[in-house]
């Protein structure tokens, strides 16, 4: 089969490799109808995750069809339609048991296209499959439950429900990309009186206003800090959730929230960034980062069918299973093609 191969940082290669086979009897092979690209995946060809390694099939976000599963597999049969989501659970250790999911110590966690080979290819092995796809309900088309692989538990999690996002806050988004995206969509549901929206790149501000950010900020020409102040009465935002990973990210959300207020890390970052505990320690703030669980996958997914998340206004670009090495220049330069989400289906 062909897939989407990292060789180190700033190198890879659409190739053929071998086919994945079943290893464990929980497991499934599922063929892949619908893929894409996460920001983390460009963190990785960064060279900020040194655990992938030469070799590794990148991706960890699918919609496909099962074509084999294990002997112990018992949800999910041949022929089936699932989500693979960007995290695996064991179901059994103690973190599975308490929905932590991403913390997985059974050999789950974030594994797919980071530790194992991932999903940006023609087939993927999906480990403990029982407890770690979903099936595909009637009425919600490929491309919309792909954006449940990740993007839409991400936001909502390690952001809107890390972060308590409450009626009437004031709620800082640092990045506007999916995640950011995302961010916003799920703090939508919470009636926050303002959202602001903070990026470098005026694609992706318009996007932000039309998923509902009622202010933007484009913090390469405008003091983001002085205007949340400035709607805050010289306060701060109750909540500033980051999602963009870098140090400078992280310290602006720092800053831009009130004595009392949250900061949700969503961002993956490779370098350390700075606490500013001196300026802190006084203001009775909570900080919170993590990696998603996807515990909420299926409340998102009884939204998306209800009609309240609007799953689809994430998806900006098509391709091609065979064209990811194009698909990727395009999402890698957002801010000139305007990407948000590409999806690459099979033809
Ligand atoms: N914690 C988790 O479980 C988890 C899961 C998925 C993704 N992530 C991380 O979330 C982050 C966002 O993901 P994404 O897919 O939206 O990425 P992305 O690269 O598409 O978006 C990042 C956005 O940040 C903006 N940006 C860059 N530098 C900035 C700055 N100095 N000030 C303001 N904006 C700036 C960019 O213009 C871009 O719009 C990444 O770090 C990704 O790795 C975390
Ligand atoms: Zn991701
Ligand atoms: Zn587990």
């Amino acid at each position: 089969m062909r897939a989407l191969v990292y060789h180190g940082p700033g190198k890879k290669q659409w190739e053929e490799v071998p086919d994945p086979v079943l290893q464990a009897d929980t497991d499934a092979i599922v063929r892949v109808d619908a893929v894409t690209i996460c920001g983390t995946d460009l963190h990785i060809l960064k060279g900020d995750v040194p655990a992938v390694t030469d070799g590794r099939i990148l991706g960890h976000e699918a919609v496909g069809t099962v074509t084999a599963i294990g002997s112990a597999v018992k949800n999910i049969k041949v022929g089936d339609k699932v989500l693979v989501s960007c995290i695996t659970a064991c179901g059994s250790c103690r973190y599975c048991r308490e929905g932590s999911y991403g913390q997985c110590l059974g050999g789950g966690g974030w594994i797919l296209g980071h530790l194992i080979d991932g999903t940006q290819a023609e087939y993927v092995r999906v480990p403990f499959a029982d407890t770690s796809t979903y099936a595909a309900p009637a009425g919600v088309s490929d491309e919309n439950l792909l954006m449940l692989a990740d993007i839409l538990p991400t936001g909502y999690e390690v952001g809107v429900l890390n972060g308590t996002v409450r009626p009437g806050d004031v709620v800082a988004v640092v990045g506007a990309g999916p995640i950011g995206l995302s961010a916003i969509m799920g703090s939508k549901l919470y009636s926050p009186s303002h959202i602001v929206a903070i990026d470098m790149a005026d694609a992706r501000l318009e996007a932000a206003k039309a998923f509902g950010a009622d202010i933007v900020i484009n913090n390469s020409r405008e003091d983001a800090l002085a205007a949340v102040k400035e709607l805050t009465g010289g306060l701060g935002a109750d909540v500033a959730i980051e999602a963009v990973g870098v140090p400078a990210t992280f310290e602006l959300s720092a800053a831009l929230i009130r004595p009392g207020g949250h900061v949700a890390n969503i961002g993956v970052h490779g370098t350390p960034a700075t606490l500013h505990l001196e300026e802190l320690w006084i203001k009775n703030v909570t900080i919170t980062t993590g990696l998603v669980d996807t515990y909420s996958t299926p409340t998102l997914l009884s939204l998306i069918r209800g009609g309240s998340l609007d799953a689809g206004k994430f998806i900006t670009h098509h391709f091609g299973l065979d064209e990811f090495m194009s698909a990727y220049d395009v999402f890698g330069n957002a801010a000139d093609t305007g990407a948000l989400k590409v999806v690459l289906t099979r033809s």
